[in-house]
This record gives structure tokens, C-alpha cells and sequence, in this order.
């Protein structure tokens, strides 16, 4: 589904910041993976994310999406067929437009319909308005309401419908709970679950709460200096523990987690 070939990227090079954030990194995802992906700050979590939604161009090295390649295509050409979500709520919808206004940009964008100028139809309505009870929150009763009132955990479970409206090929996560309070966060985590899981949604997932990274998904993708240091799944993943997890990544890499990550 996803095939990255040794991609290498280096922000700053030739100046006294430079920084080497990717280094030769080949990754392969099956279809309906749903991988997490954990590492120390500065690892290249988001980069690797930045890369594939592109964001930025790899220096070196080629992506393939369903066999496609992709390491040219401009980022909002990806934009139909990845979603992206970031640790902000603010950022991936229009404050000042309604929920269903939010919705209909997002529908137009990702499956090409009329532009929103023509208003949203009676059909798309009712459609938004089964999504947003699957929520669970509410929202369907408030599709009038300006997005900037909404909470925190709201928008970013807004944000994630608005980027699965129309199943995307790819969905890219980083840490999009991590500005939440732990229960509402935990809400979001749940709802994240429960989209991926209904579309079969290939993702890769960034977190910095570990037992999160384990409990959710198929495989755990572990980061370290710009490389995939190493990859859970299978029986060893089911096997894993956050202590044991925590001891093999420093003896593999010779690396500590964050206190973050370590505390929670
Ligand atoms: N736009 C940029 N310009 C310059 N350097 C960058 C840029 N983006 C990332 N870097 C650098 O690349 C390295 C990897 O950064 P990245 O944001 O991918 O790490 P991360 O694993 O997501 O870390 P964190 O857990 O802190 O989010 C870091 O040294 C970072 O400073
Ligand atoms: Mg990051």
C-alpha cells in the first residue's frame, strides 16, 4: 500500500543547523495496517509523516502509494487521498464557519464534488448529520454552530471526520490527542478506533503515551536518529509491556524516551 525507498532528508544542510532528520529510511505498509509510531524528541516522527503527506520533498528516495509513485506529487494533490491531523485542534478547520460548513469544505475537497458556493443539499445534510451522531458528542444537534465554540477534544474529533468524510487511501496522525485532557482524550482515541477500524483505514499513528502505542493498532513502528530503530507486531507486540519496551529501546539504541512518555 505504502512503500517508502530509502528516503533521506536533511533540513539546514550546509549551514551550522544543519540536521540530518531522515537517513536511508525504507518502510512497507499492507493495506488496513494500522501502525503507531513512537520515538524520542527530534526521533523524525513528524518528519517521516511531513514527508509522505508532502510537505516536504525527500532528498533522497521515492514513496509509493498503491503502487503509484508519488515523491513529485504536490502536497495539496495528496490532500484527496491522505489525511493528515495534527496535535493542534486549531489547526485543520475554518473557526469561523459552521459544522456542517466545515464538513461540506472538507467533502468537496477530498471527493470532487460542486463547489460549496452551491450550498449544501438536503442529502449531504442528512449524510453529515448521521456521521456527526456516531460521534457520540452531540455535534449533530449543533451543525449550525460556529466551529471556534466548540471544545478542544470536539474540534479535533471534527477534524478527524472531516479528514475521513471520504475514506482516504492513507491517515497520517501526530500525537492528535496529545493537547487534550486524558479523558477526553481517551475519547478521541476511542472514536480514532473506531473510523480506522469501519473504512479499513491504513494509518500511521504517532503518540507519546506508549501503553497507547501498544493497545491500539497492528504494528508499533520505534524511531530513533532519523532510522526505524525496530518494528513490533505479531506475538512479540501482543507480549510487550510499556517497562519491557522502555528497556529495549534504550539497549537498542542507546536513547531514553521522554520523561513525557516515560511519566505517563
Ligand atoms: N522544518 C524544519 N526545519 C528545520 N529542522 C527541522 C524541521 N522539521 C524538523 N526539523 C528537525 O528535524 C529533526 C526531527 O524532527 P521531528 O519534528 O521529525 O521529530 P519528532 O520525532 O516528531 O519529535 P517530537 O517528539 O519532538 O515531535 C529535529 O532535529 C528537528 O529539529
Ligand atoms: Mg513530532
Amino acid at each position: 500500500m505504502l512503500d517508502l525507498k530509502d528516503i533521506s532528508i536533511t533540513f539546514n544542510a550546509h549551514t551550522v543547523n544543519e540536521r540530518k532528520a531522515l537517513s536511508h529510511l525504507n518502510l512497507h505498509l499492507d493495506d488496513g495496517d494500522f501502525v503507531t509510531v513512537i520515538g524520542s524528541n527530534g526521533a523524525g516522527k513528524s518528519t517521516l509523516l511531513n514527508v509522505i503527506a508532502g510537505t516536504y520533498e525527500p532528498d533522497e528516495g521515492s514513496i509509493f502509494i498503491d503502487g503509484q509513485d508519488m515523491t513529485f506529487t504536490k502536497e495539496h494533490k495528496r490532500a484527496n487521498v491522505i489525511g493528515h491531523l495534527f496535535q493542534d485542534p486549531m489547526k485543520g478547520t475554518a473557526p469561523n464557519m459552521t459544522i456542517e460548513e466545515n464538513l461540506g469544505l472538507a467533502y468537496c475537497r477530498a471527493s470532487g464534488h460542486g463547489p460549496l458556493s452551491l450550498g449544501i443539499r438536503k442529502k449531504e445534510r442528512e449524510f453529515f448529520y448521521e456521521t456527526l451522531k456516531a460521534l457520540n458528542l452531540g455535534l449533530e444537534d449543533r451543525m449550525k454552530t460556529e466551529v471556534g465554540l466548540l471544545s478542544g477534544g470536539q474540534r479535533q474529533a471534527l477534524t478527524l471526520l472531516m479528514a475521513t468524510i471520504v475514506t482516504p487511501k492513507l491517515l497520517l496522525l501526530d500525537e492528535h490527542t496529545a493537547a487534550l485532557d486524558p479523558k477526553t482524550s481517551e475519547k478521541v482515541m476511542t472514536i480514532t478506533n473506531d473510523i480506522i477500524a469501519e473504512h479499513h483505514i491504513t494509518t500511521l499513528m504517532i503518540t507519546h503515551n506508549i501503553s497507547n502505542a501498544l493497545e491500539y493498532g497492528n504494528k508499533t513502528l520505534v524511531m530513533n536518529d532519523g532510522q526505524i530503530a525496530f518494528i513490533l507486531e505479531g506475538e512479540e507486540r501482543k507480549n510487550m509491556t510499556v517497562e519491557k519496551l522502555i528497556s529495549l529501546y534504550s539497549s537498542k539504541t542507546e536513547n531514553e524516551f521522554s520523561d513525557r512518555m516515560i511519566l505517563e
